[in-house]
């Protein structure tokens, strides 16, 4: 499921398998109180819901995946698309019955949903006790506290700072073999269609060094891989002169650090430490990160490279800042540098204001030329405060929008099976990372491009690497022997 972004009106069989929505294990430490977290959007929201079962944590809260069991339950919302955030509201209404059973039960709204309505989600959604944003996780526990006094607690404040990276994530959903590191925060692309610059706020990296520190971590815990999450990891840079360049200097790293130069860190942490990122900005992703690809087996060879439109204009309208050529050139020299094998995706947006058919048919073109291994399908959904929204008349009937993506979809689908049917024959590494959802006497894995694989049990165990021979395909998964 490694793309960035996880949304619940998902289109693809392997979107769906992916983006369930996320609910929190069960936990027993000995703590008096219990704390539901149900996580939507992309994984920086799983991610951060860890951050925020941590903070919990040492203030007297053990996880359920019960909700009648908790004392405080969290949504971690998502704005993405009108669609996501219509679920919540939905989702609120189904607490409403928890509530009136239970009055004390704290109900918080948290993420991207709460940074955006901050105090209007209190006067819309009654049942809702407290709103948080997601630079205010830190204040959980005092609003909590405000709240169970009988009040309101809202913080939606955004930080140019915070990264979290002093706080040690409980790994919620974890399989125990893969886990998310947040290496950057907040967005300052601005692209007109996007919510997401001002739910998250400005663009800030976290110390390598506290990056490292937790892949090493994990890896002496048993994990196997890490992905290394933002909204565009590609611009990660640190400076140690922003920050404090003596413990640095001290530590033997360079006075800047970029993307490339840190995935060559967490590389350096074992090789038997996959690593995986996302997600890519076309524009920024540099010849420097394809080559630290190449030399370091161990990170994976799969780009999330969101292209969005195949098209230059409507790629200007939305202030993508990149045009079909370019990203075609970003593309070819990935297949120079990586080979045929890497594994590309995209996400796209069918019917953008002002799209016509010919535009809509570049997209179509460009998925063509690119052999995408798969894509995550949205149509358009105006969003209040953007740049589109303020600008651009949402003039594409809702009828067409949904024919255009329906073809994206279809064409999307066709070339999945193609680049999968590719992969049979071959043999590929995978990492062992669970029971098939299938059959309990089949193991799914992910070979280096992100492709689920399936195999016989035997004695493999989940954790395990092990090399495959694909013997079959669908359009979503590979099937395979062990060699
Ligand atoms: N930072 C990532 C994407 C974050 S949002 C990037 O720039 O690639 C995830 C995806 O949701 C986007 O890539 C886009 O395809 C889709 N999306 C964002 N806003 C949308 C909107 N208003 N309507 C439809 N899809 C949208
Ligand atoms: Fe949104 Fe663009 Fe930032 Fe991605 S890069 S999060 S699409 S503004
Ligand atoms: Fe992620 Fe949705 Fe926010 S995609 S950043 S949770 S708007």
């Amino acid at each position: 499921m490694e793309n960035l972004i996880r949304d619940i009106d998902i289109i693809s069989p392997e979107e769906a398998q992916a983006c369930d929505v996320k609910v929190t294990a069960e936990e027993a430490t000995g703590k008096s109180k219990k704390l539901y977290i149900e996580s939507y959007g992309c994984q920086m929201n799983f991610s951060d819901s860890e951050i925020v079962a941590s903070i919990m944590k040492e203030n007297g809260f053990d996880t359920t995946s019960d909700m009648e069991k908790a004392d405080v339950i969290f949504l971690n919302t998502c704005s993405i698309r009108e669609k996501a955030e219509l679920t919540v509201r939905k989702r609120l209404v189904h607490f409403n019955a928890l509530k009136k059973n239970k009055p004390e039960l704290t109900i918080g709204v948290l993420g991207c949903m709460a940074e955006r309505l901050k105090e209007k989600l209190l006067e819309e959604e009654q049942i809702v006790d407290v709103v948080v944003g997601p630079d205010a996780y830190r204040d959980l526990p005092n609003l909590v506290a405000v709240a169970e006094a009988g009040d309101k607690g809202v913080n939606t404040f955004l930080s140019r700072e915070e990264t979290y990276a002093d706080i040690a994530p409980v790994r919620l959903n974890s399989n125990g073999v893969s886990a998310f590191i947040s290496i950057m925060r907040g967005c300052d692309n601005m692209c007109s269609f996007c919510v997401v610059p001002f739910t998250r706020g400005r663009e800030r990296s976290r110390d390598p060094h506290s990056i490292v520190a937790e892949a090493r971590e994990l890896f002496a815990k048993g994990y196997k891989e890490v992905t290394l999450l933002g909204q565009n990891v590609d611009s990660y840079k640190w400076s140690a002169e922003e920050n404090n360049k003596a413990r640095l200097n001290k530590m033997g790293v360079d006075a800047v650090v970029n993307f490339a130069q840190l995935l060559e860190m967490v590389a350096q942490v074992d090789p038997k430490l996959r690593v995986r990122f996302s997600t890519s900005h076309p524009k920024d992703i540099t010849d420097e990160v394809l080559y630290t690809m190449k030399r370091y087996a161990n990170i994976c060879k799969y780009i999330h490279l969101p292209v969005q439109s195949g098209n230059s204009r409507v790629l200007d309208l939305m202030n993508r800042t990149y045009t079909r050529e370019w990203y075609l050139e970003r593309v070819e020299k990935i297949r120079e540098i990586l080979g045929e094998d890497c594994g590309i995706s995209s996400d796209m947006i069918a019917g953008f204001c002002t799209e016509t058919e010919e535009e809509h048919q570049d997209t179509l073109s460009l998925m063509d030329i690119v052999q995408y291994d798969f894509s995550y399908m949205f149509f358009y959904s105006e969003r209040p405060g953007t740049l589109a929204a303020k600008k651009f008349k949402d003039d594409i009937p809702l009828e067409v929008k949904k024919r255009r993506l329906a073809e994206i979809i279809a064409k999307q689908n066709a070339l999945s099976l193609l680049r999968n049917q590719r992969d049979v024959g071959q043999v590929q590494e995978i990492l062992i990372e669970g029971v098939s959802k299938r059959s309990e006497e089949q193991l799914k894995g992910r070979n280096s491009a992100n492709k689920v694989v399936i195999i016989d049990k035997g004695a493999h165990q989940i954790g395990d690497y092990v090399q495959v021979k694909i013997t079959h395909c669908s359009t979503a998964t590979l099937f395979g022997e062990v060699v």
